[in-house]
This record gives C-alpha cells, structure tokens and sequence, in this order.
C-alpha cells in the first residue's frame, strides 16, 4: 500500500522511519521538498518525495502530521480525498487560559473536524497517545504499546490496525469516530506526564489484562 506522510517534521519523520521496514511505499508530503533535510529522510527511509496535494492524491492512505493552527488550511488544500484511507494524529492543542490545552473537546473533535472538511474521507484518529519516539522505534518495551483508533468505517479501521501493527503497537478499536473526543484528551495525559511531570518521552500506555 503506498502511504503518504503529509508533513516531516517531528511525528511525520517518526513515522516514516518506523515504516521503513513495512511491506508499505512511502511518500512524503511536503512543502519544501528542495530542504536538504527532507530528501535526506526521503532517501533514509527510500521513500517519495513530492508536494502534500501530489503525494495525497498518490497513496491510499494519508497520514495528517501537521500543527492544528495550520490543518484546516493544509488538510483543506489537499484537494478531493473521497475514499482514501485518512489517519489524523494532531492533538487540536492550543494556548487555553495561559497553558497549553484542548482547543475542542466533549461535544466534538479534532477528528471530527478533519472529517467535515475531508468530505468522503475514510478518517480514523489514531496514533496521537505518544510521542514521536515510540512511533520510530518501540522495540525491546517490556510490553508492546497499545494505540487506540478511533473511526466510522470498520474496513479502513481494519487496515489502520495493520499499518499500528507494522509500528510496532497493539492496534485498539475505542469505537466510532466520536470517540476521537476521548483519545485527544488521552493523549493529553501523556503530553502532560511527558512535558510537565518529569516522566520524560520514553514512554506509552500498555493494556494488560489478566489472561
Ligand atoms: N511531536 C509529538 O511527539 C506528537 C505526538 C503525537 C501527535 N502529535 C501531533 O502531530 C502533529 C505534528 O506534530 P509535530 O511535532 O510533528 O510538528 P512539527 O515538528 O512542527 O512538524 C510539522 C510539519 O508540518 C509542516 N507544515 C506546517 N505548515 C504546513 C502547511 N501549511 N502545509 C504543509 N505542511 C506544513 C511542517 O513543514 P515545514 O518543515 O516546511 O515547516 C512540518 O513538516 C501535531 O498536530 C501534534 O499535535 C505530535
């Protein structure tokens, strides 16, 4: 499956170098694909390198790495995505009375809101529970790390789950994709361990479970 990544910057050069060793074609979305540092991680990873709007329209699974204050626009100018696989990792976080917080939240989503402007889109919120690190490389954690994934259409989910596998995580279905307004605050707690409770990044959330 040919999977773009559309910005490199910390999570989408993660995740390219966490697929690396997959059975899937990489290509990076981005928007200055004459930076030196973006086609050394295209070479890195042997993957593509084109524009966001080209390298969406190529794969059939887009993965959305970018800031929130600037998604709307980006996602939007990606053009029609109608039937493509959308995997949304972005936390809508901002500045919420002077701490960094949740733009959105109980009565809708960040996922949500990506669907509404990728009409047709296959979206499924996921991989926004740990940092950058661990979607490189979670080998040798004493549990594997869970990933919840949240999303409306069970194929998509289905091979979602594959591509979670694939990085190293144990894939957890938390239901439709209104369940986006509990995995963002969820990954919220992690942010909030890492950055401010001195628990560093080398970190995730594992299920165990009595067998
Ligand atoms: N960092 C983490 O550990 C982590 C973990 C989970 C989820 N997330 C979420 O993942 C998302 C990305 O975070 P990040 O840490 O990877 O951010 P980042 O390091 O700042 O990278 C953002 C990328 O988006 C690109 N970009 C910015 N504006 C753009 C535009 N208008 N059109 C196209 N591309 C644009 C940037 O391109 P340039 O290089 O050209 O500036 C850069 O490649 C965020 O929503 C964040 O909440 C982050």
């Amino acid at each position: 499956m040919k999977i773009a990544i559309i910005g490199t910057g910390t999570v989408g050069s993660a995740l390219a170098r966490g697929l690396k060793q997959s059975p899937h074609k990489i290509i990076l979305g981005a928007r200055d694909a004459a930076d030196r540092a973006t086609q050394s991680l295209a070479a890195d990873v042997g993957g593509e390198l084109a524009s966001p709007r080209e390298a969406a329209g190529s794969a059939e699974l887009v993965i959305l790495a970018l800031p929130w204050d600037v998604a709307e626009t980006a996602v939007k100018a990606l053009g029609d995505l109608t039937g493509k696989i959308v995997i949304d990792c972005m936390n809508p976080v901002g500045m919420v009375g002077g701490a960094l917080g949740l733009l959105l939240g109980h009565t809708t989503s960040g996922g949500e809101t990506v669907a509404a402007w990728l009409p047709g889109a296959r979206v499924v919120k996921t991989l926004n529970q740990v940092g950058a690190e661990m979607m490189a490389d979670n080998a040798g954690l004493p549990h594997r790390p869970v990933m919840f994934m949240a999303g409306d259409d069970p194929e998509a989910k289905s091979i979602v789950a594959a591509v979670l596998s694939n990085l190293g995580f144990e894939p957890l279905d938390a239901g439709d994709l209104t369940k986006a307004r509990l995995l963002e605050p969820f990954g919220m707690v992690w942010i909030n361990q890492a950055l401010l409770r001195g628990k560093g990044r080398s970190w995730a959330f594992a299920a165990v479970e009595r067998t």
